[in-house]
């Protein structure tokens, strides 16, 4: 009988460990910033340039990119949303106030842009509740940016 009780109380470990394993991983999620849940940088920087090769080819906006130096751009695109999803970079750029002053950025030009980062984020299957999460953190900018 000594094996069977053994045998017992391997199964009830393993089952244990498996148990904390799951736990442990939801925890993690849980704990986890935007930033890390979105995939670290090389995710935003992938989302970032097939947003801008995305608005570049918007016609309904891209004139207003017709100047734009790409690199930099995107550079300070990645930061943004880098700091803005908690994680570790530090972005230098303007604020969005004195980055849009003058452009005449209309309510349609920023929906725009909204729904080509939206289709960008769905091509990369960035999940609900993360795409809410960052167009929640993005939303309250467009009181600087919409002039028009
Ligand atoms: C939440 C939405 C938006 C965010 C987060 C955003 C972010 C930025 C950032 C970080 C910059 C760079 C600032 C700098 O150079 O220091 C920038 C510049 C610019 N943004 Fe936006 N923007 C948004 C909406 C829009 C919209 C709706 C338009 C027009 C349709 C627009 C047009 C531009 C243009 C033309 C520039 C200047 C690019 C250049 O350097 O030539 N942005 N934006």
């Amino acid at each position: 009988m000594q094996w069977r009780r053994g045998l017992a109380i391997g199964v009830l470990s393993l089952a244990f460990l498996a148990g904390c394993e799951t736990t442990g991983d939801k925890m993690a999620m849980k704990d986890k910033s935007l930033y890390d849940r979105l995939g670290g940088k090389p995710a935003i920087t992938a989302v970032v340039d097939d947003f801008v090769a995305r608005v570049g080819t918007d016609r309904r906006i891209n004139r207003f990119f017709a100047n734009t130096d790409l690199p930099p751009f995107k550079a300070k695109l990645v930061d943004q949303i880098c700091e803005a999803s908690g994680g570790p970079c530090k972005y230098t750029g303007k604020d969005m106030k004195a980055a849009h002053a003058g452009m005449g950025v209309s309510e349609a030009d920023f929906n725009a842009l909204v729904e080509d980062l939206v289709a960008t984020l769905d091509k990369f299957k960035v999940p609900e509740k993360e795409k809410g999460e960052l167009l929640g953190a993005l939303g309250p900018m467009k009181k600087d940016i919409v002039t028009k």
